[in-house]
């Protein structure tokens, strides 16, 4: 258990628990508010956040931002990490054993965050944190509640990017999670 998100980021520099440590550049730990109500959780970091040690600046990201905006949700409102904070190679998704050795960090950021929502970005965000049984297409747009926590699953930028018929779901899962700020 930390105390911090600084600590907590300090102790995971040199992390060599998983395979991912040999290929990364930077550890990409998360990015935003300690103490927002929201939390964003990714899959992992790619070539972007690879080299800047942020989540979420590449292409996906921009995306994803774009979407924010448009709903006045602000990037400060957020705190956003992934499920491994390393770079798997070539953006192929994590692996089992690297998403379970990775995962006492995650679990650590949520509880010094104590977010009321988790936005789950994609399939191995939802299957990680809700379980194997979950399936991203089924589960998108429906809030379920879990240990106090509303979790929202929708598609992960990157899929928007490779299929622009997702873009309006995306937005709908968002502007969901928009009206359950305001309640909360
Ligand atoms: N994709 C993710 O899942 N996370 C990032 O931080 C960037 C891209």
């Amino acid at each position: 258990m930390y105390n911090s998100i600084e600590e907590l980021e300090k102790s995971i520099q040199g992390c060599k628990k998983c395979k991912l440590c040999n290929n990364r550049t930077n550890i990409v730990v998360g990015s935003g508010n300690v103490n927002a109500k929201i939390m964003f959780i990714g899959e992992g970091p790619g070539a972007d956040e690879d080299i800047q040690g942020k989540p979420f600046v590449g292409k996906a990201g921009k995306l994803m931002d774009m979407a924010l905006q448009g709903l006045d949700i602000k990037r400060e409102e957020l705190y956003i990490a992934n499920i491994v904070k390393c770079r798997p190679p070539s953006n192929r998704n994590p692996e089992a054993d690297e998403a379970e050795a990775c995962m006492e960090y995650l679990r650590n950021q949520v509880l010094i965050v104590k977010p009321k929502i988790i936005v789950l970005l994609g399939s191995v965000a939802l299957k990680n944190i809700l379980g194997n049984e979950y399936n991203i297409t089924a589960s998108r747009g429906k809030w379920i509640e879990k240990n106090g926590i509303w979790y929202m699953p929708t598609f992960h930028p990157a899929a928007l990017l490779r299929d622009d018929a997702k873009k309006i779901y995306f937005w709908q899962d968002l502007k969901l999670v928009k009206e359950k700020i305001m309640e909360l």
